[in-house]
């Protein structure tokens, strides 16, 4: 089938099962270009949480799609691609968890959004990187914070909140953990008028070199935005795609070709075809975790008004 027989057929076969196809910022520019919504992880929360199709397809990576069924549990949520993960989510379990919260017992408990659904089963409150800082800010500064998986995160909501308080677990995103100060400083000399903007998953260092430390949704809101004409820009660099697409006239520069998220690409054409023809890689989950987990996610919506 050519690109435009397989475009022809998804939206067929979309309005035919009142499907919606919600994409990440991240997913390859195919996907982005047929997706309904695309968006950062809050944005897309907020989407699938109001949706009135019938079938949300996610492509994403699988704490998204947990997100999107956990907010709407009467509609079926397909991931295309079934082990579309995110390393950083996995990098701690409900048993960890419950060990650091027996260590530190009557601290509130913060998740990543990032982060598996049982893990959130455990957990308070949830953030996204787009409200995190508002979050944390707004939370007791006596009160113990447990703050859960991705320390470089976690570090810079503790700095800019001055919330002391907190316990960070050692979890990290393996694309922007591994960028680093060199690079930027590189970039940062051979475009010097740019502006940097950052995702605070990249480590303190980085994040101090930059002008702005912003989640996906906010890096697009604050290019269209700006006066500017050139940035470098410290993320995923999928976000090019939306960023160039939207700004024709402004100049991006990625802080390297390999911050690529190999989960984040996985999901083509074909596979976004194949899950509205045959239903398939459903999210699944236990009731009893679905409906904790739901808590400190809807914990998060109401806070983030
Ligand atoms: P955003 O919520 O900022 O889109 O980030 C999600 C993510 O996985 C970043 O690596
Ligand atoms: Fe997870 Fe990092 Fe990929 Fe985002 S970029 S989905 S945090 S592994």
């Amino acid at each position: 089938m050519t690109q435009e027989e397989l475009i022809k057929r998804i939206n067929e076969l979309k309005r035919a099962k009142n499907a919606i196809i919600l994409a990440h910022n991240y997913e390859l520019g195919e996907i982005q270009d047929i997706a309904d919504f695309c968006g950062d992880s809050l944005e897309l929360s907020i989407k699938a949480a109001n949706t009135d199709n019938d079938l949300i397809v996610f492509c994403g990576v699988r704490f998204m799609a947990e997100t999107a069924k956990m907010l709407s549990p009467d509609k079926k949520v397909i991931l295309p691609v079934a082990h579309a993960t995110c390393e950083m989510a996995e990098m701690i379990d409900g048993e960890q968890l419950r060990a650091i919260k027996k260590e530190y017992p009557n601290s509130i408990t913060v998740a990543y959004v990032n982060s598996t659904a049982e893990t959130k089963a455990e957990c308070d409150l949830c953030v996204t990187s787009s409200n995190a800082l508002k979050i944390i800010a707004s939370l007791p500064k006596d009160k113990h914070v447990i703050f859960v998986p991705d320390r470089n995160l976690g570090s810079y909501c503790k700095e800019q909140t001055n919330h002391s308080n907190m316990y960070l677990y050692d979890g990290f995103c393996p694309v922007h953990d591994r960028l680093t100060v060199e690079v930027l400083k590189k970039r940062k000399a051979e475009f010097p008028n740019a502006e940097v903007l950052i995702h605070p998953e990249s480590r303190k260092e980085l994040v101090e070199l930059a002008d702005h430390a912003l989640s996906t949704g906010k890096i697009l809101t604050y290019v269209r935005e700006s006066d500017k004409k050139e940035f470098i820009i410290v993320t995923e660099i999928g976000i090019l795609h939306r960023l160039e697409k939207e700004n024709p006239d402004k100049k991006f520069i990625p802080i390297s070709c390999e911050a690529v998220c190999p989960h984040m690409k996985l999901i083509r054409l074909e596979n976004v075809l194949e899950a509205l023809e045959k239903e398939e890689n459903e999210i699944i989950l236990d009731k009893e975790i679905m409906e904790k987990a739901a808590k400190p996610i809807r914990a998060m919506l109401d806070l983030s008004k």
